[in-house]
């Protein structure tokens, strides 16, 4: 294991399936367990000896350095490398290859910038320097791999393919989007130009011969590119089910940001963050949910894996269940939004508006 990891941090991504909460802000900061989502990722990188980090931004990239700054409160040296349009997943990874320090032989870790992950990266890592790779890839199990990079994998570890996004994945095994790159398998991916590693860079180097192995492992992992995972990742943190350093307070049923009021005879469990000076009202049951900064849950309003943003208010009587309330939006009383609804900010939702979205 090198004394000093170098880490490139992709965080381009417009995060569209996660609108409206990435309108405003890119999805890796979105609040995460009371802090924003990289932290969770920046303080396990740490944990595992990398010491400094080239973040590939993109979309809203001056919100990634007003957020980490120099990333001395992590004990980590940040440098921020920005696409003017951008590159794609190889070009990304080619154009912060610049601020590297490293040497040509010297792995580098690379980390898609939405994944929650409880891998052990240094046996990542000395799997990889052992293993004298070009590349050794995450790889993990999911139900259905057609929406993931599907890796089949020989008994010893070699990948034999790279197939992003098939409509007939060959196993179940998937790119956990965390890799070992050997520095100068990065300098041979085209300078400025959109690449991409899951359809270009890694099938090309699979068939020309490069040694490319899987370091598989069946510990926590959920890329949170959906509300619904979203909402789980940010739970699961709470609850502790992936331990992470960055969490701000112990894990349990429900993690209260400072001034946050929540009436005794609210319920709030099941992973639930209350934001900073958000209240919730008497009677009120809130689970597996993340309220944002400033939201009122009026008294016996029911939510329910779902996620309020900033300044929203919901009046009494109404159930939010798989529902994704904006910021600042007004939900009036009686109302009931399920099944993946999303409310835009700054919305008002009359009283009994809407009162079923599909089959709860
Ligand atoms: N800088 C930069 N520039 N970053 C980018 C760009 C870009 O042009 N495009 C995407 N990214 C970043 C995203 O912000 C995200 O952190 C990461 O690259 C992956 O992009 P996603 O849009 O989240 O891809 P995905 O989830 O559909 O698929 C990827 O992740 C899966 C695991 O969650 C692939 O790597 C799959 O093979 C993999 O299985
Ligand atoms: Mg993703």
């Amino acid at each position: 294991m090198p004394a000093a990891l170098e880490a490139i941090l992709l965080v381009g991504g417009q995060g569209t399936r996660l609108r409206p909460l990435t309108l405003f802000t890119p999805k890796p900061l979105l609040p995460t367990a009371g802090v924003p989502f990289l932290a969770h990722q920046l303080a396990r990188a740490r944990a595992f000896g990398v010491r400094r980090i080239v973040f590939a931004t993109s979309y809203k990239a001056a919100m990634f350095a007003d957020a980490f700054g120099d990333g001395s409160a992590f004990d980590l040296e940040i440098e921020y490398v920005t696409e003017d349009t951008p590159l794609g997943t190889g070009g990304a990874i080619r154009n912060a290859a610049r601020a590297l320090t490293c040497p040509p032989d010297a792995p580098v870790l690379v980390l898609n910038g939405d994944i929650l992950s409880g891998h052990d990266i240094g046996a990542q890592v000395r799997q990889h320097l052992s293993g004298d790779a070009a590349l050794t890839l995450h790889l993990t199990e999911v139900e259905d791999a057609s929406r993931f990079g599907c890796v089949p994998i020989d008994e010893d570890g070699r990948v034999l393919a790279f197939l992003e996004k098939t409509p007939n994945p060959v196993t179940n095994r998937i790119n956990a989007g965390c890799y070992v790159f050997r520095r100068s398998v990065i300098d041979q991916i085209p300078d400025g130009q959109v690449v991409s590693v899951e359809r270009e860079t890694f099938p090309t180097l699979i068939e020309s011969g490069g040694r490319v192995l899987g370091y598989a492992d069946s510990s926590y992992w959920l890329d949170v590119g959906t509300p619904a995972a979203f909402v789980q990742g940010s739970c699961d943190l709470v609850l502790g089910a992936l331990q992470s350093p960055a969490l701000p307070g112990p894990p349990g049923e429900s993690l209260l940001l400072p001034d946050a009021v929540v009436s005794p005879e609210a319920k709030v469990t099941g992973g639930t963050v209350v934001g900073a000076r958000a209240i919730v009202g008497s009677g009120a049951l809130v689970r597996g949910s993340v309220i944002a900064d400033d939201a009122t849950i009026a008294p016996g309003v029911t939510v329910v894996n779902s996620v309020v943003g900033r300044h929203a208010t919901i009046a009494g009587g109404t159930i939010l269940r798989d529902a994704v309330i904006g910021d600042t939006a007004v939900i009036g009383p009686n109302n009931e939004l399920t099944s993946g609804a999303r409310i835009w900010p700054g919305v008002t939702l009359p009283e009994s508006a809407i009162r079923f979205t599909g089959d709860a």
